[in-house]
């Protein structure tokens, strides 16, 4: 059961909203009643986001959209401004997840995944807050989420990039709900764990695979997550219901990050063992 239509009349940007945890979260909104500004990069999946919604009875338009494009950014904020009239909710999603194949050693990996990765996952929220803030303020509010990543709170002895940018998107979203509290704009953030969209299952080997029987293990709910309930702690920390909430990053993570060292190791073995979770 989803509550009641808490965005009826208002306004919300998603962006890399073409696929995976974006789509599901502007689905969510305008299932929610809001009419929605699906930005990505990649026009045909951000095209069929629009579609679904629009089948579905909701209201949503296109925008394509590369987040590291200050002037394409702005776009985005200006459009939806002229199609919906106000902008309540801004939700930076995009990450450049096809480039953490690539994201490997400190030292012998290649400088330009990093600037690359840095650029996509926090230059494009800090642009998308940029240029939406002026206009929150000047409309007495407004609430932005962004998407981090468990990734953020812990070390690996790869994906040091993609860690790194997410972990400054936790510290610029502290930052903007300490400098706009004041203003009535809510800032704040989710922190998925391991999120299983089409795209990635692909790329870890299937739903079967043992990568992903891996990652499961990781999580002490005993699965990995599905893009929808990422989606519904978006809507809530965007809403009224998070009237009170500002600098919080939501873990959304089945437990991935609550556990100790050993956990997923015996988790493991048991699953294994067929003793369940
Ligand atoms: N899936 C997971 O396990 C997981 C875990 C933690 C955090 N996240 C985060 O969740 C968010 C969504 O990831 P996802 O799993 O749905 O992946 P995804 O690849 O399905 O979605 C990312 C979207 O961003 C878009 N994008 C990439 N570069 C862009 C650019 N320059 N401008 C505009 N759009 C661009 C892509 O086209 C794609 O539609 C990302 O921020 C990701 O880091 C995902």
């Amino acid at each position: 059961m989803e509550p009641a239509a808490r965005f009826e009349g208002r306004a919300v940007i998603v962006t890399g909203a073409a696929s995976g945890i974006g789509r599901a979260t502007a689905a969510r909104f305008a299932r929610e009643g809001a009419a929605v500004t699906v930005a990505d990069i990649d026009e045909a999946g951000a095209a069929r986001t629009v579609e679904e919604i629009g089948s579905a009875g909701g209201t949503a338009r296109l925008q394509i959209t590369d987040v590291t494009d200050e002037e394409a950014v702005r776009r985005m904020v200006e459009e939806t401004l002229v199609a919906f009239g106000r902008i309540d909710v801004l939700h930076n999603n995009a990450a450049a997840i096809q480039l953490n194949f690539e994201d490997q050693d400190v030292v012998s990996g290649d400088l330009a995944t990093w600037e690359r990765v840095l650029s996509v996952n926090f230059r494009g929220v800090l642009l998308g807050c940029r240029c939406v803030l002026p206009e929150m303020v000047a409309r007495g509010g407004g609430a932005i989420v962004n998407t981090a990543s468990a990734a953020a709170f812990y070390g690996e002895s790869r994906l040091a990039a993609y860690a790194a940018s997410k972990a400054a998107v936790v510290s610029l979203t502290k930052s903007i709900a300490t400098a706009y509290g004041d203003r009535n704009v809510r800032c704040n953030a989710v922190a998925p764990g391991i999120v299983v969209e089409p795209g990635l299952q692909e790329q870890i080997g299937g739903p079967n695979g043992p990568h992903l029987q891996k990652l499961t293990a990781a999580h002490v709910l005993d699965r990995v997550g599905a893009p929808e309930e990422v989606a519904a702690a978006v809507a809530f920390l965007a809403s009224d219901d998070g009237g009170f909430v500002t600098g919080e990053i939501l873990r959304v993570d089945g437990g991935f990050t609550a556990h100790g060292p050993t956990f997923t190791t015996t988790h493991l073995e048991r699953l294994r063992d067929g003793g369940g979770g």
